[in-house]
């Protein structure tokens, strides 16, 4: 018999081979029927940003979640790979020179230094649009209404109010826009709900919106998305301050010289991580009702708080 942990990477493997083969076939060179044509340098940096790397954490936790409910796994696999193509655009453009200014994603050059800055922009715009074209797609689920609800979930988890404007809060933190302040703990803790939280939350509420499920269990969903959201992006934080560039794929140590509002920074590495393994309990303990079935849940958790990459 295998372990949680076991069944757990088996799952997130499976679940981004299926990601990859799709992102693959979405990014495909030939333009649609509707569209004109799809630029060859366009198309390439695309596949740059999407292909052969990543986690797949937030599609893994649409498939996972929906399988609480029974959903079909290929709907939930579409609507995950829309997901990570936003997820995908936020990297590309929290990368850029104006933004955080790194050289190194998922192990390669960063898409504004294999191309330019010019091609990484349109290549965020280009992935986000297209996120949306995948989630009105009747493969994603046969009823419109659901698909509706998630259009409408997914913009309301990415834009103003979500990630882009937790983006926008984090380079204000930096002291960017004017005089640097010390956010408090719980301004840090509403940034981080909003450029990480909403993504991870919204993969998870995915899951119930697909399976159409009731209000108690959306409610405890959305209590196991939040509490792991929080812990994602602390687990990240602890990972830049421990963390080397070479296994993380991503360069080290930047967060307390660009002056990043953290929990790391705020309350030590110690409390951080204690506040960790808090919201993994707390996120786990959620998911209670869902007994057994559930368990995967439970070691996605574990992994996001333990995880090294
Ligand atoms: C990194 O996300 C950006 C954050 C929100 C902290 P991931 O750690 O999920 O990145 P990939 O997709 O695995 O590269
Ligand atoms: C990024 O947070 C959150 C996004 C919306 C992309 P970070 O800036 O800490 O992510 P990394 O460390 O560059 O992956
Ligand atoms: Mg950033
Ligand atoms: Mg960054
Ligand atoms: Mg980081």
């Amino acid at each position: 018999m295998k372990n949680d942990t076991a069944r757990f990477s088996d799952s997130l493997a499976a679940t981004a081979r299926d990601i990859e083969t799709l992102l693959d076939q979405l990014l495909s060179p030939a333009a649609l029927s509707s569209e004109t044509v799809r630029p060859p340098r366009l198309v390439a940096a695309m596949r740059h940003a999407a292909l052969d790397g990543g986690k797949r954490l937030r599609p893994f936790l649409v498939v996972e979640t929906s399988a609480l409910f029974d959903v079909d796994r290929t709907g939930a696999l579409m609507a995950g790979a829309a997901l990570e193509l936003i997820h995908c655009y936020s990297l590309v453009h929290d990368d850029l020179p104006a933004m955080d200014n790194d050289d190194l994603r998922r192990g390669r050059p960063t898409v504004h230094r294999a191309f330019d800055d010019a091609t990484a922009i349109l290549v965020g715009d280009s992935l986000l649009t297209l996120a949306f074209d995948v989630m009105a797609r009747a493969e994603v689920h046969p009823d419109a209404a659901v698909r509706t609800t998630l259009v409408l979930e997914l913009a309301r988890a990415s834009g103003l109010g979500g990630m882009a404007g937790g983006q926008m809060l984090d380079l204000a933190a930096e002291g960017r826009f004017e005089n640097k302040r010390t956010l408090s703990e719980k301004e840090i803790v509403t940034l981080q709900a909003m450029k990480t939280g909403a993504l991870i939350r919204f993969a998870c509420n995915a899951g119930a919106i697909l399976g159409k499920a009731d209000a108690a269990a959306r409610t405890s969903v959305a209590i196991y998305g939040s509490a792991i959201g929080q812990a994602f992006q602390i687990a990240d934080d602890l990972l830049d301050v421990e963390g080397d560039t070479k296994t993380l794929g991503k360069a080290a140590g930047k967060d307390a010289a660009a002056g990043k509002a953290t929990l790391v920074a705020t309350l030590g590495v110690d409390k951080a991580r204690a506040r960790l393994n808090e919201l993994v309990e707390e996120a786990n303990a959620a998911l209670a009702s869902f007994s057994k079935k559930s368990d995967t849940l439970r070691a996605a958790a574990r992994f996001i708080a333990e995880r090294r990459a």
